[in-house]
């Protein structure tokens, strides 16, 4: 029997413990527990969820963020590498190079050894929070910045990345904002770093390929692309004609529409709070208000939620983030899902290989 699923809609490839993704209750849950219970905790203690089977105790997460601390130090050739195409490139395309690039300066993980995968994960999840923030100094104007000893992992990350030591609040929206993006089912960048860890290629490798396929619009690029048509559009008056206009001309809005949800994206919920929130806290309610607006017509116009890149972008842009650093930081996230994936897929590995429909001729004489 062949079946045709275009875009692998409804199949199913594979069992996994590491996330449930309910699109018709809307409800994700991380290794047991409900994304409600967990947004607020922070990067390691969820972390440790999906690399070791636990949320870290006290103990677990302070040795998780020491471990990540003695990682993030980047090779030199890395570093000028940065430096050299940060302001004129994609940061997308500048990270994918860089992480590529790691393996140079450190030994494949021998896929048998359980110990070696979970180094390298580890090395992956630090030096690429490193490389982003590398990218997002540079493009600023400054130098790559060193991680400081016993800062948390959402607290190295904002300081590499803007050379300083930021407040409370900040930190607290970073550490939610990467645990809502940590993992997502079989979503097309985890699915590709499984694609190409089922060929027993090497970690680097597949998450390499991750990243590449999280660059896209229809992907991890659309919180970039909704910060841009947010400010296409301009002002809240213009939400309605500009919205018709686009709808006429089957434009896709970006950061509607889910493959999986039918309702509520569970983590966009948690996006709007905190896009609410620091909207206010920074006197640019704006954004928010725009995208509120925009949010309660595409349901009312064509039926569609918002999804998890939606208020990620009022949120980032009001905590002062540059647009084009967006789908980055949803990749020093969702790291940790890919390296969880690429382990859970080595355990009981069988090599993707679907089948095509051919539709060309057969027939053709030389
Ligand atoms: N704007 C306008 N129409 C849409 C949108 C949208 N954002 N999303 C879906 N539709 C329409 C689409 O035109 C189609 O209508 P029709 O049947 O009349 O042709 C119908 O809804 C089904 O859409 P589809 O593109 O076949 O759905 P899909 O499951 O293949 O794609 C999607 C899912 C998320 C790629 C798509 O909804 C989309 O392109 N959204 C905008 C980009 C975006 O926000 N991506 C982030 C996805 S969530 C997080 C992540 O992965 O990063």
């Amino acid at each position: 029997m062949t079946i045709t699923a275009k875009g692998l809609d409804g199949i199913i490839v594979g069992d996994t413990k590491l996330s449930q993704v309910n699109g018709e209750e809307g409800k994700l849950i991380y290794a047991g527990y409900d994304i409600d219970q967990v947004a607020h905790l922070s990067f390691e203690e969820v972390c440790h969820l999906f690399l070791f089977g636990n949320l870290a105790n006290t103990d677990q997460k302070e040795s998780l963020k020491q471990n990540l601390n003695n990682r993030y130090g980047i090779a030199q050739k890395i570093s000028d590498f940065i430096c050299e195409n940060a302001l004129n490139q994609d940061p997308m395309s500048t990270l994918r190079t860089a992480v590529s690039m790691l393996s140079t300066f450190r030994k494949e993980p021998d896929i048998t050894n359980e110990a070696e995968l979970k180094d390298c994960a580890l090395d992956l999840i630090a030096k690429t929070s490193a490389i982003t923030a590398a990218i997002a100094s540079v493009r600023q104007g400054q130098s790559p910045i060193k991680a400081k000893p016993n800062f948390s992992f959402a607290q190295n990350f904002l300081y590499m990345s803007t050379g300083q030591e930021c407040n409370e609040t900040l930190v607290k929206t970073m550490d939610t904002a990467l645990v809502l993006h940590m993992d997502h089912g079989f979503n097309a960048s985890t699915f590709t770093a499984r694609v190409v860890t089922s060929s027993l290629s090497d970690m680097i490798s597949a998450v390499v390929a991750a990243i590449g396929s999280l660059k896209g619009p229809l992907h991890g690029g659309a919180n970039t692309a909704v910060m841009n048509m947010l400010m296409e559009i301009g002002s809240i008056e213009n939400i309605e004609p500009w919205l018709d206009n686009a709808l006429s001309t089957k434009r896709k809005i970006m950061g509607f529409g889910h493959r999986v949800y039918k309702t509520v994206d569970p983590r966009a919920k948690h996006l709007k709070k905190m896009s609410q929130e620091w909207g206010e806290k920074t006197g640019q309610q704006k954004w928010f208000l725009m995208s509120q607006k925009l949010e309660s017509l595409m349901f009312e116009k064509k039926g569609l939620n918002a999804n998890v890149d939606f208020y990620s972008a009022s949120t980032y842009y009001t905590m002062g983030i540059q647009p084009d650093m967006y789908t980055p930081i949803f990749a020093v996230a969702r790291i940790v899902g890919w390296c969880a994936h690429i382990m859970e897929q080595l355990k009981d590995n069988r090599i993707m290989r679907p089948k095509s429909n051919y539709i060309g001729e057969i027939n053709k004489i030389l």
